[in-house]
């Protein structure tokens, strides 16, 4: 990772580059109180071969925060381009030279009390920070179903990536990670399968890749679809979104999680059933492989992904 030591690390806030420490709200501010804020999660990579540094899916991120806004009547004050380039001028002030996370944030932040949407005013801030792996993508997770369940379209809606609604995530982490498992994975309101507490899910069965569909209480992930492109460009996989039981992951022939955060991670055994035969699949290799290539600007064809920023 680079080596290097830091000095100093710069956020976005209020308008401006500002060194990370100054990027401070005030303990009135709307969203610390009722959680009325959304975010991004954002990778950029580290090509030490090619020396170059490439944020992934930049405006496929950039226009979910949009929905996220309007689901949430907020205004993000920043054209997408905007947001992109404001982004890649933090990187080249962070100096990034290792894979690094990006965290912009819509939040309400005027000082006032009443938890609603309307009338209080909004701000949008970016923090970055150096980031490896967030969850193991060799080792193979252990996961069991969560006796939370997922947060309902007519609670807070999970297509909005909504502060508040990741209480819902750390219950079900919290949860699992005491019980001596890795990670959780939720059911919907309906006992559907939905999906990892910051991650969406797939199985494979019979060479097929399968997910929950968007009404099953998920977010609409970018590394989801991503995942489905490369399976079937690449792979020639069929993939199915639809409702999925509980039992069906049981007997799934192989399991994994995708996000910004976790990128590929395959699960190794749910509820202590081992998922196929204990091991990394085919399918989830071959898934993996691709999507590294692709991230880390390996694989030809994928330049619309990508954001070079030196
Ligand atoms: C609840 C939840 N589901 C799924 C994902 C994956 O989404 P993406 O691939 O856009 O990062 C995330 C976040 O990364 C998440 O927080």
């Amino acid at each position: 990772m680079g080596g290097q030591i830091k000095t100093q690390e710069y956020a976005y806030f209020k308008r401006e580059i500002v060194p990370v420490e100054e990027a401070n709200i005030n303990i009135k501010t709307h969203a610390f109180q009722y959680g009325t804020g959304c975010f991004c999660g954002i990778r950029g990579y580290w090509n030490d071969e090619k020396q170059q540094f490439y944020l992934y899916r930049l405006k496929d991120h950039y226009e979910r925060l949009y929905q996220s806004a309007k689901i949430l009547m907020m205004n993000v004050g920043h054209s997408i381009e905007e947001l992109i380039d404001i982004t890649v001028s933090l990187v080249k002030k962070n100096q990034w030279k290792e894979h690094a996370y990006f965290r912009p944030i819509l939040y309400k932040s005027d000082l006032s009390i009443s938890p609603r949407l309307h009338d209080v005013g909004d701000d949008f801030a970016i923090y970055t920070i150096p980031l490896g792996d967030y969850l193991d993508v060799e080792k193979g997770l252990s996961c069991r179903v969560s006796s939370w369940t997922r947060l309902a379209e007519n609670m807070i809606p999970t297509r909005a990536k909504a502060s508040g609604g990741y209480i819902n995530s750390a219950l079900a982490k919290s949860e699992a990670m005491l019980d001596g498992y890795d990670e959780a994975i939720f059911l919907d309101s309906h006992g559907y399968v939905s999906e990892g507490s910051a991650e969406n899910i797939f199985l494979v069965r019979n060479g097929k890749l399968i997910t929950p569909q968007f009404s099953d209480s998920i977010l609409e992930g970018i590394t989801r679809r991503s995942v489905i492109h490369l399976a079937k460009k690449e792979l020639g996989i069929e993939v199915e979104e639809r409702s999925i039981g509980r039992s069906e992951l049981y007997v799934s022939d192989e399991a994994f999680f995708c996000g910004t955060g976790v990128q590929l991670s395959w699960i190794r055994e749910i509820d202590r059933r081992v998922i196929g035969d204990g091991k990394l699949g085919k399918i989830a290799g071959a898934i993996q492989k691709l999507y590294f290539d692709v991230v880390m600007g390996n694989q030809a064809g994928y330049e619309d992904w990508l954001t070079p920023v030196y």
